[in-house]
């Protein structure tokens, strides 16, 4: 059976909670592969909003194992929050959960470290969601970060986190100039946090490995999106770790083959948040219009989003190197009551280069133009049931990035959802 790889095909909010918590319902596991607690995944059943930050989509589906896997960074006090949070709601997460040995701790030092590298002007300030991410990897990478098996013993971990703290200090202090932070600072925090973890630790790894050799039907949740990957996104102003389909092997510990449907999520525009070239970007009314019209505020930091048309020529992009086997559109709804609506389809001055920023940076949009379909899609029951403008322009997007639209979303509720 495989896995089934749901990707952010843009800069990330493209709609993934939703989606992910749509296949949860039918799933045995639903694992997470990176990211962190920059992650925002909003799902509405009936009126009540539920916003996932490291915890699995798949939790509001009772009985669906929830997996965060090794290439992830756990925030622990605020994965103790958010389980508290949902219990307080309804879901309890003790038996739903496991947590990768080897997924790696972000601690508090590094949200501090994010924050103060966004505002020391020697840092590039990347608009980050300040949730300590970046420095989290970089420890990762550096090999002096700490992985959650260090939780496993008090001792052990209790060591480990002050070792951290010393070098993690130093930086604070000599190189930023800023007050150290202490250990009894966040101590009770950090043990009340192991406490609720401790029971969930596991090896995600063989358990996914296990469930693909039983034919258990599994899913991938993508956290930010493909033009945020580390590697192929618009570096610097990216996130620090791999978003798309290629990511799930190594950040789940399963074969690449494993993944044997990868569906790539796109709003049927554009938003991005941070810093960063976004070439379709309407810094107009139209682009206030579409702001306000799709709620696009962010759901971890509550930011503006920024806005833009639907650019096929970074879709397309997407599509190839993540292998799309099918594609998922969502949010056309906001786009009911446009008269016109354009479409990306070339750049005039850009060879195609996207990981030179400059060409990026450059790119000076062509559009194509659609007529708008002046209708509310949101109640509609089946694809029969939308506007004929509306399927020529989902037919562009299909062509234009060689992938079938499998799955509309029509409004933010779980069961406003068309598959074609
Ligand atoms: P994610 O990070 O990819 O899971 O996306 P976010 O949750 O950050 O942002 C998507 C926003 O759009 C959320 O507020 C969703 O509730 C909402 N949403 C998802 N699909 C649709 C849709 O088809 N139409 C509308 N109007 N809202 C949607
Ligand atoms: P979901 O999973 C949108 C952006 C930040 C910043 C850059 C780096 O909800 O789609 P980071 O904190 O990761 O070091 O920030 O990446 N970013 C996101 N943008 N959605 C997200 O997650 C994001 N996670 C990070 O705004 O530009
Ligand atoms: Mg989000």
């Amino acid at each position: 059976m495989g896995i089934h790889a749901i990707v952010g095909g843009q800069w990330g909010d493209e709609g993934k909670g939703k989606i992910v918590d749509h296949f949860s319902a039918s799933a045995d596991i639903v694992a997470r592969y990176q990211g962190g607690a920059n992650a925002g995944h909003t799902v509405y059943i009936g009126d009540e909003q539920y916003v996932l930050h490291q915890v699995p989509s798949g939790i509001l589906s009772p009985g669906t194992r929830c997996l965060m896997g090794t290439g992830m960074v756990i925030d622990p006090v605020a994965l103790a929050e958010e389980i508290n949070d949902l219990a307080d709601r309804g879901f309890q997460c003790q038996e739903q959960i496991g947590i990768a040995y080897n997924a790696h701790l972000v601690l508090p030092v590094h949200r501090m470290l994010d924050g103060i590298s966004e505002e020391d002007s020697r840092d590039k300030t990347i608009g980050t969601t300040r949730r300590g991410i970046g420095p989290a990897y970089t420890d990762r990478s550096a090999r002096r970060g700490i992985p959650v098996a260090a939780m496993l013993d008090a001792d052990i971990f209790e060591a480990a986190v002050k070792e951290h703290l010393r070098y993690a200090n130093a930086l604070i202090t000599d190189v930023y100039n800023q007050p150290s932070l202490e250990y009894s600072e966040f101590q009770d925090g950090l043990s009340a946090a192991r406490d609720i973890m401790l029971p969930m630790i596991t090896d995600v790894s063989r358990e996914l490995l296990d469930a693909l050799a039983t034919e258990k039907k599994i899913i991938s949740e993508g956290a930010q999106g493909v033009l945020l990957d580390i590697d192929y996104g618009s570096y610097p102003y990216v996130t620090s770790s791999h978003p798309g389909t290629s990511g799930v092997s190594v950040g789940l510990g399963v074969p690449p083959n494993a993944v044997t449907r990868s569906t790539g999520i796109f709003k049927a525009y554009c938003t991005r948040v941070g810093e960063g070239p976004f070439p379709t970007e309407l810094l107009d009314a139209t682009g206030n219009r579409l702001r306000e019209a799709g709620g696009e505020y962010g759901a971890t930091t509550g930011r503006p989003r920024r806005c833009g048309w639907f650019d096929a020529v970074l879709g397309e992009y997407c599509a190839s190197l993540n292998g799309f086997t099918d594609l998922c559109i969502t949010k056309a709804d906001v786009l009911g009551d446009l008269d016109e609506i354009s479409l990306c389809t070339a750049y005039q001055n850009s060879s195609g280069d996207f990981l030179n920023l400059q060409n990026l940076e450059g790119a000076a949009p062509r559009y194509e133009t659609f007529t708008g379909w002046k209708s509310d899609i949101s109640e509609a029951e089946s694809f029969d049931d939308f506007p004929e403008e509306f399927k020529q322009y989902l037919h562009a997007i299909e062509s234009a990035l060689h992938a079938p639209v499998s799955l509309i979303s029509t409004g933010p509720e779980r069961t406003q959802l068309i598959t074609k």
